[in-house]
């Protein structure tokens, strides 16, 4: 009965947004939509929160896959102009809403701010400053400082400069934790369920963080962006853990079932008090993750929303998230060379699934593309990095075998495929 009257109050609101697409603004058949919607909001009797991620509409308690038609053309709308994220009060006049749908039909660029509705990006606001909970989980989450070390030590080994601190990393997130016990207790549970996935997010954690920090982030967005990649894969508490411990050799069902991970992810995260309001970035980076920059991973997006573009920290999260899963060891395989696995992050960013920018800074932070360092071209000709290119990491000039110098910032037909273990 209570859905039902949330349908009503999303049907009215279409109705509103396309009498106002027909009607100039302030003609009857506007005002008497926009009454009719308020009306509808008043019946509901609460405030509504309308969150969108990718073909998904969050709204209150239910996750609407399948919208109602009417509300269609309002949620393109809605992510057309920017907005992925509507707060309207169970108080909001006939006025209110009107305003603010003539702001949505008149293509006004940015966020809408009235005292009844607010409508904008998933924004990193600071959190609350409530008080800190002394927390056993910090020094929990401080225990596994070894694990994190240990997978980024062959990082440190070689450009200890560029990189932040695995233990000021794990500070700071420890730091955050303590501003939201709620957020704790889903990783705590994971760590509980598996602890592959428990050390991976750790892991993934400190490389996002190191890379967002040398993306020149500010300080509170690194932050931000090392607690999204902690909780990335949480939704993976929701699979049979059979599936977990698989990796790569899913049947078809498996597969399908590990894809809904980021799904459960956003679910979960969003069932978890404070999550919403204090940190929105989270469910967008657990739901964006896999999507890949050129949208071809999962979860899919639909063709009508094929230019928007993913989350900088969901593009950040993806490439430490390829890298960490690569360079650990499985029960399935062994654990890849750090060059293997930079090989890939290129092939990858060269397909377009991985950000091109955020591997190239990823692939200098770990000092892989120093002067000294073999690579193979795409032409197959091995050659060694003679000097960087500050400005595109990934076209420095590199010497061939005969000894010429080739610049490949001039060569757009040639860039580097491989990355080889040995240094000049
Ligand atoms: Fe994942
Ligand atoms: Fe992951």
């Amino acid at each position: 009965m209570r859905e039902d009257t949330l349908d009503y109050f999303l049907n009215a609101l279409g109705a509103l947004f396309r009498t106002r697409r027909i009607f100039p603004p302030g003609q009857r058949q506007v005002r008497l939509a926009a009454r009719q919607a308020a009306q509808r909001l008043s019946v509901w009797g609460g405030p509504i929160r309308i969150t969108l991620l990718g073909d998904e509409a969050i709204i209150e308690e239910q996750r609407l896959e399948i919208l109602p038609s009417s509300f269609k053309a309002l949620f393109q709308s809605l992510l057309e102009s920017g907005c992925e994220r509507v707060h309207i009060e169970a108080d909001a006049s006939a006025a209110d809403l009107m305003d603010w749908i003539d702001h949505l039909v008149s293509r006004r660029k940015g966020p809408y701010r009235n005292p009844k509705i607010v409508a904008g990006r998933l924004s990193l606001e600071k959190p609350s400053l409530c008080s800190p909970t002394p927390l056993q989980a910090v020094p929990a989450l401080l225990g596994l400082l070894a694990h994190t070390q240990e997978s980024i030590s062959d990082l440190e080994s070689k450009k200890p400069e560029g990189l932040v601190r695995a233990q000021e990393i794990v500070r700071a997130i420890a730091s955050r934790l303590a501003l939201s016990k709620e957020i704790f207790d889903p990783i705590r549970e994971l760590k509980d369920f598996d602890q592959y996935t428990f050390t991976h997010a750790l892991n993934v954690s400190t490389l996002s963080s190191s890379l967002a920090r040398v993306a020149r982030f500010p300080a509170e967005m690194v932050n931000t962006i090392a607690l999204a990649a902690l909780c990335h894969d949480l939704g993976k508490s929701q699979l049979p853990h059979d599936i977990l411990i698989k990796g790569d050799i899913l049947d078809p069902d498996e597969k399908a079932a590990m894809e809904k991970h980021p799904v459960y992810g956003v679910r979960l995260l969003l069932d978890t008090p404070g999550v919403e309001s204090e940190n929105p970035l989270l469910p967008v980076v657990a739901y964006q993750h896999h999507i890949g920059a050129n949208h071809s991973g999962y979860p899919k997006v639909p063709a009508a929303l094929s230019s928007h573009k993913l989350h900088p920290a969901s593009l950040i999260v993806a490439v430490a998230d390829i890298y960490d899963a690569l360079r650990t060891v499985r029960p399935y395989r062994p654990a890849m060379s750090v060059a293997k696995s930079c090989s890939i992050l290129l092939q990858e960013a060269m397909s377009g699934k991985l950000d091109r920018g955020y591997v190239s800074l990823f692939l200098t932070l770990i000092g892989v593309l120093a002067p000294g360092r073999s690579v193979v071209l795409s032409d197959g000709t091995r050659t060694v990095i003679l000097r960087t290119n500050a400005n595109d990491p990934l076209t420095p000039v590199v010497e061939r075998e005969d000894g010429d110098a080739q610049d490949l910032s001039l060569l757009s037909n040639l860039s580097i495929q491989e990355v080889k273990d040995e240094t000049a």
